[in-house]
C-alpha cells in the first residue's frame, strides 16, 4: 500500500479543500531513481519534456521569459546537481511502467476522493527533477494534484484556492481559453501562504484553483505528482469560458461557483455554443 491507513484519514479530512501534508511508502521505487528517469527522458515523447534554468528567478515570470542553458534535457539531467535547473517529464503514463505506478497509487485514494468529488477522471503523472535552490514560479493547475517528494527536500508555498486577489476571473477565463498559468507576484501576498517542506516518504495535497511556489533546498530534488479531474472540475472550466464570451458582449458575469456547488447551467451554455460553432465551421 502507498499510504498509511492514518495518511488517508488525513487527506479525507483535507480533501478537497485544504492543502495538507501526507505521508508515502514510495520514495525509494526504482523507477523514481535519478538513472531511470534519465532513461525514460529517452523514451518519451519530445513534447512531454520541458526544461529550463530554475535558480535566481523571481517569483512571477512569465512563463516563455525563463532562460533556457544551452545544455539539452539529457545534458541537464546528468548535470542536474550543478547546472541550476529543472526538468519536467510529463504525461509519464504513455510509458507502461509509470502507468502502473501511478494506478496503484491513484487506485489507493479512490475511496477518499470518489464519495466528494466523484469518478476520478483524466489520471496523469508529472515527474519533476530539479537543482539545488530551484524555484518554479506562482502558477496554478487545473488538476487535484498530490506530490510526492522522492529525493532531497523542498518547500511548497501553497494559498488559498482561488483566491480572487491572486487568481481573478479573468485569469481563469484566460488559462482556460488556452493562456499562460503563471501569476504575477504581489510581496503582501506572502502572509496568505502555508509553506509546507518535504522530504522523501513526505507528500503535499494541493488542492484544484490553489496558487503555489516551489523552492528546492540544498540537494537535488525528485518529486512525482500524480493528478486527476472531476466532473465538477470540467464543469467550473467549462463556466468560465462561458463568463468569457459574456464579457465580451461587455457583461459582468457572477464568478463561477466553489465546490460543492456547481456550474452547470454555465457549463452546459457554454458546451451547446462550442459543438454549434464546430458544426458551422465544419460546414
Ligand atoms: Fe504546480
Amino acid at each position: 500500500m502507498p499510504f498509511s491507513t492514518e495518511t488517508l484519514g488525513a487527506l479525507s479530512a483535507a480533501y478537497p479543500h485544504m492543502p495538507r501534508q501526507l505521508t508515502h511508502e514510495i520514495a525509494s521505487h526504482p523507477l523514481l531513481e535519478l538513472d531511470a528517469l534519465a532513461a525514460l527522458a529517452r523514451r518519451l515523447r519530445p513534447e512531454s519534456i520541458e526544461f529550463n534554468a530554475a535558480t535566481d528567478l523571481p517569483l512571477g515570470i512569465a512563463y516563455e521569459e525563463t532562460p533556457y542553458t544551452g545544455l539539452d534535457v539529457h545534458e541537464t539531467i546528468a548535470q542536474i546537481d550543478s547546472c541550476g535547473s529543472w526538468v519536467l517529464l510529463k504525461t509519464i503514463d504513455q510509458d507502461p511502467a509509470y502507468a502502473q505506478l501511478m494506478r496503484d497509487v491513484l487506485s489507493a485514494i479512490e475511496p477518499v476522493v470518489e464519495p466528494r468529488t466523484g469518478e476520478m477522471m483524466r489520471l496523469e503523472g508529472f515527474i519533476f527533477i530539479s537543482s539545488p535552490q530551484a524555484v518554479t514560479p506562482l502558477h496554478f493547475d487545473p488538476e487535484y494534484n498530490i506530490m510526492f517528494q522522492a529525493l532531497g527536500k523542498k518547500t511548497m508555498t501553497v494559498f488559498p484556492a482561488a483566491d480572487p486577489d491572486m487568481i481573478g476571473d479573468p485569469f481563469f477565463e484566460q488559462y482556460f481559453n488556452g493562456g499562460p498559468r503563471n501569476l504575477p507576484w504581489q510581496p503582501e501576498w506572502e502572509e496568505r501562504g502555508q509553506p509546507i517542506t518535504v522530504t522523501p516518504g513526505e507528500a503535499i495535497y494541493v488542492p484544484i484553483l490553489s496558487p503555489h511556489w516551489v523552492k528546492v533546498h540544498d540537494e537535488v530534488s525528485v518529486s512525482l505528482s500524480l493528478t486527476w479531474r472531476s466532473e465538477w472540475s470540467f464543469h467550473h472550466a467549462d463556466a468560465c469560458r462561458f463568463n468569457s464570451r459574456l464579457r465580451q458582449i461587455g457583461l459582468r458575469p457572477s464568478s463561477p461557483r466553489i465546490y460543492p456547488a456547481d456550474n452547470r447551467l454555465k457549463s452546459y451554455s457554454q458546451r451547446a455554443l462550442a459543438r454549434a460553432e464546430r458544426m458551422l465551421k465544419r460546414g
